[in-house]
């Protein structure tokens, strides 16, 4: 349960906004930022283009524009060879995503080449300097089930380094925090968000890990829930993210 605020609306509100403005949205998955774009900014929906390299992902997208009833076009484009033309969109946003890229610094050049001299890019990223309860579950019980893993390296692109990477290729980079807390009630709450998480879902693909073990991991994250709950009546758990909001490219 989250304090209310929303990351899509608070970002979206950084970039300069108007009803006809062109829009690209790389990197879309299932449409988090398109849909607030065209239905709280009132963008109008065909000037918005959604790109993903899943053509999956595109397909969940889709479905979401059907059932709400609005055209942006869909086209299944890497971000790091993106099949546009020079200087043809207002805006871009590449939110919660350059972080996959094996070359970021490609990315960002071609999102700076899509847009116009004066347009702007948005990428939304993560924070390094937090402890997620979530994560530390997850690895204390693999610890307890005897399950190697890596620990986790730093994020390739995150609110730390996100600013030297982007002003490799725009003179303005301007940088914002988005600091919230998600409060768990009740251990199934905070179970049913740890089954989203790539790290557990990843885990569920693996060949080498049997179906006990399987069965227990989750067991074993709900235990630390509970206990938290029991002792303190919620579980708290921190969030630290933000946006960069770039303009004037380098090209
Ligand atoms: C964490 S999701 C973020 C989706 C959306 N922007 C949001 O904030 O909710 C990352 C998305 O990036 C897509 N993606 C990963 N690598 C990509 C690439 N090289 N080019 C374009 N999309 C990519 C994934 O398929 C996925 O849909």
């Amino acid at each position: 349960m989250r304090s209310g605020r929303q990351l899509e609306t608070w970002a979206l509100d950084l970039v300069p906004l108007h009803p006809e403005a062109t829009v690209l949205d790389a990197g879309c998955g299932w449409g988090r930022f398109t849909w607030p774009l065209i239905e709280k900014y009132a963008l109008a929906s065909s000037n918005i283009t959604c790109s993903d390299s899943s053509f999956g992902m595109l397909q969940t997208a889709e479905q979401e524009a059907q059932r709400r009833q609005q055209h942006p076009a869909f086209v299944v484009a890497d971000i790091q060879s993106l099949p546009f033309l020079s200087n043809c969109f207002d805006g871009a946003m590449a939110n919660h995503v350059l972080y996959h890229l094996p070359d970021i610094s490609e990315g960002v050049r071609q999102l700076a080449r899509v847009v116009r001299e004066d347009g702007w890019l948005l990428a939304t990223t993560n924070s390094d300097e937090i402890r997620v309860p979530i994560l530390e579950f997850h690895y204390a019980a693999l610890d307890r089930l005897g399950i190697d893993y890596v620990s986790e390296a730093h994020s390739p692109f995150s609110m730390e380094n996100g600013k030297q990477i982007l002003g490799r290729w725009y003179r303005e980079v301007e940088q914002f925090y988005f600091e919230d807390e998600t409060l768990y009630h009740t251990a199934d709450e905070f179970l049913a968000r740890y089954t989203t998480i790539g790290r557990y879902r990843n885990l569920l693909t693996q060949e080498d890990v049997g179906p006990e073990t399987k069965r227990l991991l989750p067991a074993l994250v709900r235990e630390q829930a509970e206990k938290v709950i029991r002792e303190h009546g919620v579980l708290r758990s921190p969030v630290r993210m933000g946006a960069f909001v770039c303009k004037r490219p380098i090209l």
